[in-house]
């Protein structure tokens, strides 16, 4: 079950041509638990991979990639209000939204079309068009690598923040997610609170209150419009995070720049920083086969035939112009390996 030297540009979506010295796939707890207890395995520095859609390869990989594809989705218990969902880790997370939809369960359709997979959603606690995994989240069961048990992890547990959980802190490569059960709405309660939304439930001519099926329908439409699609360009999403900045910092760019967009936060004022980066010139720029995406100034796309050690140089270019124009730091939200 063991490959070597596997080509890795199949199982990740920014499309980067390198190899994993080792590569297994498991489709159960048992084939995990078999997999660890290979000396080889043990030895090596180990990645678990979902789909790879939030991953940047800068270089062959010296290790063992394992490969989550357990599977499953079922509702396992219900009352007058809500359902609990549990899908297996390796399922695709738009799958347990289409699956959701289709049990008419309500919650997760702003999540609608995210790449990856359901176990990696918890880790940096996805998010898009007003909604975050946490909003419905119960609670995920995970493999300790280093003795092979089962642990439940509550939602206190898990410690989301923004992009952000203890699965990419303290608990780092510690743990590998098997399954995540959620808490779903039975009845209706859309949530269009984010403007986009409502302006292209609009376009799309739905009136009236929209069902979650509709705002599954308009996240698709303005992911599709926006978001480049990994099977066609290669990309990771959002490659940064937005940053965070104090109220008096962004009281100092709105009086140079009165255009500035921002939401508020506890401790401060969030600043897109798809905005920063089309500021100081970046979108659409294009170097060869890489580049800043030309609809959306904060995702990096590969064209095809780009090397991963590029697209980081860009990414740091970017981020040392950001710091020079407004003094304010970017982060990587994709894993640079
Ligand atoms: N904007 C620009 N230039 C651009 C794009 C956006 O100036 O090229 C400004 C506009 O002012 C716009 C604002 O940025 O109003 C926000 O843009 P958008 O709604 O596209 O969202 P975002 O903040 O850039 C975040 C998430 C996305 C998520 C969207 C929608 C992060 C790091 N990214 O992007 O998540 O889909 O909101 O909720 O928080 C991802 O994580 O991979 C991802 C795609």
């Amino acid at each position: 079950m063991l490959e070597h030297n596997v080509s890795l540009r199949p199982y990740h979506t920014f499309g980067i041509e390198v190899k994993a010295r080792l590569f297994a796939r498991f489709q159960s707890v048992d084939e995990l638990r078999a997999l660890l207890a290979l000396p080889e395995v043990q030895q090596a520095e180990q990645l678990i991979l979902g789909s790879g859609s939030n991953l940047l390869f800068t270089k062959d990989f010296d290790g063992v990639v394992l490969k989550n594809e357990i599977r499953g989705l079922e509702i396992i218990s219900q009352d007058e209000d809500t359902a609990l969902v549990r899908a297996g880790a390796g399922e695709s997370w738009h799958g347990m939204v289409q699956y959701a939809l289709d049990q008419d369960l309500s919650g997760i359709e702003n999540l609608s079309l995210i790449p990856g997979t359901v176990g990696a959603a918890p880790l940096q606690n996805i998010g898009a068009y007003g909604a975050e995994l946490k909003d419905t989240f119960e609670e995920l069961e995970a493999l300790e690598t280093a003795t092979g048990r089962l642990r439940t992890f509550s939602m206190e547990e898990c410690g989301f923040g923004y992009r952000e959980s203890v699965f990419k802190g303290p608990l780092k490569n510690q743990y590998i997610v098997t399954s995540v059960v959620l808490r779903l709405h039975r009845r209706a309660q859309p949530n269009v609170s984010y403007g986009a939304i409502q302006t292209t439930l609009q376009d799309l001519g739905i009136e009236g209150d929209p069902t979650p099926r509709h705002v599954s329908e308009a996240v698709v439409h303005i992911r599709r419009s926006k978001l480049p699609d990994p099977a066609e360009i290669g990309n990771a999403g959002s490659f940064f995070k937005n940053p965070e900045v104090s109220q008096h910092k962004f009281d100092e760019l709105k009086a140079q720049y009165p255009e500035v967009p921002g939401y508020p936060v506890p401790g401060g004022v969030k600043v897109p920083a798809a905005w920063l980066i089309e500021q100081s010139g970046w979108k659409g720029h294009r170097r060869g086969p890489h580049g800043v995406h030309d609809r959306q100034a904060l995702v990096l796309v590969n064209h095809g035939g780009a090397q991963g050690q590029d697209i980081r140089d860009l990414a740091y270019e970017i981020i040392a112009s950001v710091r020079e124009k407004f003094g304010i730091e970017l982060h990587p939200e994709v894993n640079i390996m």
